[in-house]
């Protein structure tokens, strides 16, 4: 949820800490901070506040001298955005000092303990009891101390610590929340997320759950959480830093949406084979496949939307029941899942604490694991028993566009990968759809060309106060992204109907000028959708409709306003349908002057529950 970045070597750290803040500060943008060891103590600046106000501050990293250093941006959870409660946290004695991902849930117990002892605190943050207790512990060793404090917080956490009487070292912890280590030549990095530091090095350690690290100049040592050696793998990264930057674009999100027909060649092409889906190491094997009784789904946000998708897909494929799951719900709702469930869990970020406890409930019930991921490495695709990546390239705005269609892209060729070995789908059927995948990419440019006309209706609609979107089946399934995108970006509020229940009650909210965006892109439910305009044009609603070029001149009888897709396989549709309704509410965004890749309250990756 908040970025972490550590420095030790030769340069000046604060620069290079505030260049990898700025690649992180997607992951949280209210408040950052940087610690520096400047030869006597450290130094520490915290600023509230987005990145820049700590850099003009700091001139840009010059007004602190030092070459040991920790930094963060922080997505508040406890303590309000403030000054006091960024971080680096620093202990009494103001000579330890710690940045923190995650939340230690029994820091309110700790922080009394530490109370009756005499120790002042003056934040209301969580971190500050492990900058404390640090210090409490400490007798001259500082991985000593850390080891000892590990044995008594509880939660999730990714810690970088540094004291300034040991400061030849910076010492990294990880649990439940993503810390990676960069390897260079006489300097080493600590780093919540890879792209903090690519620009330095590309050779990183993946810490995993429990380790503790300890960085010099020289290099890095790893321990288990009982502080014993532990031999770790040094891995390369081989994707560019510009896939992580804007590129001239104005913003993440709109260069991101522009990149999805070459990320859906990545994910799709490589793995389709004269004609056949080929899954590289896919772990069940074709008895597994055969005793299969029930698929899980289980994501969250928009990951959990291409799960409805999958849905209705691999149940039409497979003929076996596939249930959805929100991640936040599924560990509190004793799911029925055995050795014959598989459960396919999906995420972006790989990292999303929800979908993390969901991946270990189903594990811990026996269910066969198969995760859908972008970031390589990361917790959820190193804990599944197998994963299938999505080959997105790095995805920093927060609005999620290129992963999703990527994800869905997977999900599908995993859908025919399964309907063959299981022998559900024709083989007529199944060249068809593998050709319309193939063919996807093109289709999606065509759907890019004709963005002025999205420009166009998102001019018209963007200072309404309220949109609905509805649709049937797979037209449902996208509905509800298209009106996640459209509130998360641009802060208006919308709802996703399933057009049959508009009549239980939702068509009293319908009055004269209210937008509705009707999603009928899937032929076998045309009529009925045209049904629903009707009906909610007859009591004065704007419909703004989305359709394929097979029904464009029906629907555009009908509608306010028309926008099409080129027509697919019915499978594919969401894919295609995606797109415009991606554009409309960045369109909308901007129009509204917020803050696109930085929506309000929000983070990129969401490792707390
Ligand atoms: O990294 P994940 O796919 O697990 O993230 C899940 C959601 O937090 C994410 O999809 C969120 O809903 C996006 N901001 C939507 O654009």
């Amino acid at each position: 949820m908040c970025g972490i970045v550590g420095y030790i070597g030769g340069e000046q750290a604060a620069p290079i800490l505030l260049d990898g803040l700025a690649r992180l500060e997607y992951r949280g943008y209210d408040s950052a901070g940087v610690a520096v060891y400047t030869g006597e103590e450290l130094e520490v600046a915290k600023a509230k506040g987005r990145l820049q106000v700590l850099s003009d501050m700091l001139q840009g990293g010059r007004a602190i001298q030092g070459c040991t250093g920790i930094g963060h941006t922080r997505w508040a959870t406890h303590g309000a955005p403030s000054d006091v409660n960024s971080h680096p946290q620093v202990s009494r004695s103001g000579r330890i000092a710690v940045v923190h991902n995650g939340i230690i849930e029994n820091y309110s117990a700790l922080k009394q303990f530490l109370e009756r002892q005499g120790v002042p605190f003056t934040s209301q943050t969580d971190t500050e009891v492990v900058a404390q207790l640090i210090e409490y512990f400490y007798e001259g060793d500082l991985l000593q101390a850390v080891g000892r404090v590990l044995h008594r917080i509880e939660g999730a956490y990714a810690l970088g610590i540094l004291c300034a009487d040991t400061p030849d070292q910076l010492v990294a912890v990880r649990r439940d929340s993503p810390l990676i280590l960069g390897v260079g030549e006489g300097e080493n990095f600590l780093a919540s997320d890879v792209t903090a530091i690519l620009k330095h090095t590309r050779e990183v350690i993946y810490l995993e759950d429990g380790e503790v690290a300890v960085l010099t100049r020289e290099g890095v040592r790893c321990y288990n959480h009982f502080l014993q050696p532990v031999e770790k793998q040094t891995s390369h990264v081989d994707w560019e830093i510009d896939a992580a930057e804007k590129g001239g674009y104005e913003h993440f999100m709109f260069k991101e949406i522009l990149e999805q027909p070459e990320a859906l060649r990545r994910a799709i092409f490589p793995r389709v084979q004269d004609g056949q889906v080929c899954l590289e190491d896919f772990p069940l094997t074709d008895e597994d496949i055969q005793g299969m009784r029930k698929i899980y789904i289980v994501a969250c946000g928009s990951s959990y939307h291409v799960g409805m998708v999958g849905k209705y897909n691999l149940e039409g494929l497979l003929r076996l029941p596939v249930e959805v799951a929100l991640a936040s719900e599924f560990r509190y709702q004793q799911p029925i899942v055995d050795d014959r469930t598989l459960v396919l869990v999906i995420s972006q970020s790989g990292e999303t604490l929800d979908t993390m406890a969901a991946l270990r409930e189903a594990k811990r019930l026996g269910g066969k694991v198969v995760s859908i991921v972008n970031v390589m490495g990361s917790s959820i695709a190193r804990e599944s028993d197998g994963v299938l990546y999505t080959w997105a390239g790095p995805e920093i705005a927060v609005a999620t566009t290129k992963a999703y269609s990527t994800q869905l892209a997977v999900l599908n060729l995993l859908g025919l990968y399964l309907a063959q070995r299981l022998g559900t789908v024709a083989q007529e059927e199944y060249q068809t759809i593998v050709q319309e995948l193939l063919l996807l990419p093109a289709k999606m440019e065509q759907v890019l060309e004709n963005r002025a006309d999205i420009q166009y209706y998102a001019s018209q609609y963007f200072n309404h106060a309220s949109v609905f979107y509805i649709g049937r089946n797979l037209d449902y399934a996208l509905g509800l992204e298209g009106s996640l995108k459209l509130k998360e970006i641009s802060y208006i509020h919308s709802e996703a109907y399933a057009s049959g229940e508009l009549k239980h009650g939702t068509i009293s909210l319908i009055e004269q000028g209210t937008l509705v965006v009707a999603l009928a892109t899937y032929s076998r439910l045309f009529e009925k959708a045209m049904s629903n305009v009707v009906e909610v044009k007859s009591r004065g609603a704007d419909v703004l409709a989305l359709t394929t070029e097979g029904h464009r001149e029906e629907m555009g009888k009908v509608a306010n306003g028309l926008v099409t897709i080129p027509d697919t396989h019915p499978m594919l549709l969401p894919s295609l349908g995606v797109v415009p309704l991606q554009l409309f509410s960045y369109y909308v965004a901007l129009m509204r002057g917020c803050d696109i890749d930085k929506p309000r309250n929000l983070a990129k990756s969401v490792t707390v529950e």
